[in-house]
Parts: C-alpha cells; sequence; structure tokens
C-alpha cells in the first residue's frame, strides 16, 4: 500500500457548552444525567464568532506546520464536510486560499465516513503518481444543522473541523467502503438560492434521523467491518493497538469493545468533550493520540465509520 500520515491538526470552535447549559439555553426538557448515560456526551463545542471555513483554515495550517510541509509541496487537497458555508466555492478551496496553495481542491460528502473517503482517495492519487502529498480536511458544523428545540438530536452533535498530511509510504494496510442504501435514516434538506419559477420552491430541514435506526445499523455495520478487516488481514483483534471508532454514540463503541472482548483502553474516545462531529471525530481523535503520544511507530490502528446513506468503511494503518 501507499500511504502514510505526516501530520495532524484541529481547529475547534472556543464556545464550549455544557448538557446543563444546552438545557437551560434552549429551553429543551432533558438532563445531564440522561445524556451521559444515553450517549457519553458531557459537552461540545458550538460556533458562535467562528466559521467553518475558519475552522478548517486552522486545522490545515496545524497539520501542515506538525508535518513540516510547505503549502507548495501540497498536490492534492480533499475536503470531507456536509457543507460549510458556501455552497461553491468548496471548503477544500477555501482551504487552498488561506494557505496559499495552488494544487486541485475538492469536497466529498460521505457524512459521518467522509475523512475515510478521503483517504481511499489521497491512496489512489499517490498509488497512480497524480500526486505524492496530500492535504486532508474534514470540518462540519452540525450546530447549523440541527433543531435545536428537538431533544432528539440537538445534543448529540458538535462543530470542529480536523486535517491530516498523508505522503508515499507503507503504511496503509487496508481500506474498505460501502454503501447500504437507506435514504430515510438519516436526512437533511437544503434550500436551494436560486429563484427557478418553474419549479416548486425547495424547503430546508434541519438533519432528522431515526436514532434507534442508525444505532442498529451502526452496531452491525461496524462488528461486520472490523471482522472483515481483521480476517482479510489475517490477524487477531488482540493485535490492533488503538480501534478509532466514529464517535456516535458511546454505548455503539461499547458494543463493540463487548463483542470483540477487548480492553476498553484500546478504544479511545472524545465523544464526552466534543459530540459527534460527524467526519472530524477520527481524525481528531488521532490529532489527539499523537499529542499525548499515544501512538508509536509500528502500532496498529483500526479506523471504523458509519454515516448517513447508510455509508460506512474501514481502515487499517500501520504507523510508520
Ligand atoms: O453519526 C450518526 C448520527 N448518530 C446517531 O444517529 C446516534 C445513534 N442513535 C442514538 O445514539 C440513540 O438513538 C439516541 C441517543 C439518539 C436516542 O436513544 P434511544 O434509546 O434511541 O431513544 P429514543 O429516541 O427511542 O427515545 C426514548 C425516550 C423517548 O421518550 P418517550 O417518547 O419514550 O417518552 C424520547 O422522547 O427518550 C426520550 N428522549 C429524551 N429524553 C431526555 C429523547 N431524547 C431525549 C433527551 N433527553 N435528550
Amino acid at each position: 500500500m501507499t500511504i502514510k500520515i505526516l501530520g495532524t491538526g484541529i481547529g475547534i470552535p472556543s464556545r464550549r457548552v455544557s448538557n446543563d447549559e444546552l438545557a437551560h439555553i434552549m429551553g429543551i426538557d432533558t438532563t445531564d444525567e440522561w445524556i451521559q448515560t444515553m450517549t457519553g456526551i458531557s459537552h461540545r463545542n458550538i460556533c458562535t464568532t467562528e466559521t467553518l471555513v475558519d475552522l478548517a483554515n486552522q486545522a490545515a495550517a496545524s497539520a501542515l506546520k506538525n508535518s513540516s510541509i510547505h503549502p507548495t509541496q501540497i498536490d492534492y487537497i480533499l475536503g470531507a464536510t456536509m457543507g460549510c458555508e458556501t455552497s461553491t466555492p468548496s471548503l477544500a478551496s477555501h482551504v487552498a486560499d488561506h494557505i496559499g496553495a495552488t494544487a486541485p481542491s475538492v469536497d466529498l460528502n460521505a457524512a459521518c465516513v467522509g475523512f475515510l473517503y478521503c483517504l481511499d482517495y489521497a491512496s489512489a492519487l499517490i498509488a497512480t503518481g497524480r500526486a505524492t502529498t496530500v492535504l486532508i480536511v474534514t470540518g462540519e458544523r452540525m450546530s447549523s444543522h440541527v433543531d435545536w428545540s428537538d431533544r432528539r438530536t440537538c445534543i448529540l452533535f458538535g462543530d470542529g473541523a480536523a486535517a491530516v498530511v498523508v505522503t508515499k509510504g507503507q503504511g496503509l494496510k487496508y481500506i474498505n467502503l460501502q454503501t447500504r442504501p437507506d435514504m430515510d435514516v438519516i436526512t437533511m434538506k437544503r434550500k436551494m438560492s436560486g429563484t427557478n419559477p418553474l419549479a416548486t420552491p425547495d424547503e430546508a430541514t434541519p438533519i432528522f434521523l431515526d436514532g434507534q435506526k442508525v444505532f442498529k445499523y451502526a452496531v452491525s455495520l461496524m462488528e461486520e467491518e472490523i471482522i472483515t478487516a481483521l480476517n482479510t488481514l489475517g490477524w487477531h483483534a488482540d493485535e490492533i493497538d488503538h480501534y478509532l471508532i466514529h464517535q456516535a454514540n458511546r454505548r455503539i463503541i461499547d458494543f463493540a469493545i463487548s463483542r470483540l472482548e477487548l480492553s476498553p483502553e484500546k478504544f479511545p474516545m472524545n465523544i464526552a468533550e466534543y459530540g459527534n462531529m460527524s467526519a472530524v471525530s477520527i481524525p481528531a481523535l488521532l490529532h489527539e493520540l499523537r499529542m499525548a503520544h499515544s501512538i508509536q511507530p509500528g502500532q496498529k490502528l483500526l479506523l471504523c465509520a458509519f454515516g448517513a446513506g447508510m455509508t460506512c468503511g474501514s481502515s487499517v494503518i500501520e504507523w510508520e
């Protein structure tokens, strides 16, 4: 395989909101105890003065610095987002503008699995010689997508951005992506801004999720992805040092821990601090582990995510 991760960075809004504060501000009927017990979330960060573009720029600049890579060395910029403040230019193009790069820039939308999709694209670009070094920037402003009066969804999400610089290497051992089409389980409609008089006007709807259905999908897809990855590589679950699972709900990750009969220490989490940041969750977790010096060369990481679509995927990386 063809890539290794050189460096990471994050951009998180400064406003931190606890469960109690969220309930108070929004006047929703919930409690800190319910949210923590049902999801594992205690805080999330929410954009106030920052835009998503600001967060992505910060994450990208930090990842470049962390990698000792100059923007002119970047051959491609891949963004993963469900949408930034401008439908066009893309988030990736905004980042190119900010860092002073002229490489091609494009966004992918695979909901919470966006980072794994970008990793796969980066790997293909590098394998075919179209790029040597790729900047991946994930960013979601979930606070702008939720209905803040809906206690079933508004408690789940947080805003943030995370970036990763990848280059040629031998670290990527496995990647698998798939879609199990279900168009109703997680949806969000955008209002188009044009004024076509011949069409029925669009209506925007905030993010809707059938929580119980998502939960069931997540548990079964995650188990299937992890077992297929391990079987393909011929590795035992014990041989993985860190399982980086999409941070949608602590109980989903606890399920994986019990099914694989592994130590919870192998499953780092940041959901308590950030909530579900969609495509940002896994690279943000990776960044935090690196900053804590918790990942050593030779260690094996298994990444797994699921999201609207239903998209899902997994990847195994041996750290170089
Ligand atoms: O990354 C992809 C997106 N992530 C997800 O979709 C997360 C996956 N799903 C979940 O994590 C869980 O489904 C939730 C945590 C969202 C909800 O847990 P649940 O066990 O599926 O709850 P539910 O929606 O079936 O609701 C059970 C009860 C309901 O009360 P009634 O109608 O039985 O009286 C809800 O109204 O819990 C109530 N409830 C709440 N109570 C207090 C729902 N949200 C809240 C809340 N505070 N925030």
